[in-house]
């Protein structure tokens, strides 16, 4: 599967653009923590672009989350190893390879680069640096749907959150315009 195809499958299955954003963002992250470990882009951003696929269909039965998704991707012949993250990161299998730890890590990192984002004066994301973010990471009541005890499991990774926050945010920078956060 390629991207094109991938973005086609989701344009059929999903309808909300922020979902859409989402994994777009995450996708971002993911080829940005590919580079840096000399691992696969392509297959780490494919990962992260279709990760939520089956959301809109599991959001009443999370059991279901990611498994849907995996299906699918078995028929059409997707690399097993990323149906396994993707299986795997909403806690039905536990994750194993760095693949794996980075797609569970790097979801609840790009909704609290987002929100951190949105309440940067210049909702830019060329403005926003790490230590706002880290910042941000700090304040418990900010963006609470952000689990930091799932951020911190990029130390699965063998990353400092800083430096976590760092790669993720030079990916998602990428895609600012897309995302909606390139400025005003
Ligand atoms: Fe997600």
């Amino acid at each position: 599967m390629n991207r094109e195809e991938a973005l086609r499958l989701i344009k059929e299955k999903v309808h909300k653009e922020n979902l859409i954003k989402h994994m777009i963002a995450v996708e971002a992250c993911m080829r940005r923590l590919a580079a840096h470990f000399g691992a696969d882009e392509e297959k780490w951003g494919l990962a992260g672009l279709i990760h939520d696929l089956d959301y809109e269909e599991t959001k009443d039965d999370p059991s279901r989350h990611g498994l849907v998704t995996g299906e699918i991707l078995r028929g059409l012949g997707v690399d097993p190893e990323i149906i396994y993250a993707i299986e795997a990161h909403p806690g039905h299998k536990r994750p194993r390879s760095k693949l794996d730890w980075a797609l569970f890590s790097v979801d609840p990192t790009t909704g609290l680069i987002v929100a951190s984002a949105l309440m940067h004066p210049s909702k830019d994301l060329g403005q926003v640096d790490t230590d706002f973010v880290m910042r941000r990471f700090k304040e418990k009541r900010f963006a609470m749907g952000a689990n930091r005890e799932q951020i911190k499991a990029c130390s699965m990774l063998g990353l400092k959150i800083n430096d976590f926050i760092t790669l993720c945010l030079e990916g998602m920078r990428k895609v600012a315009d897309e995302l909606g956060l390139g400025g005003e």
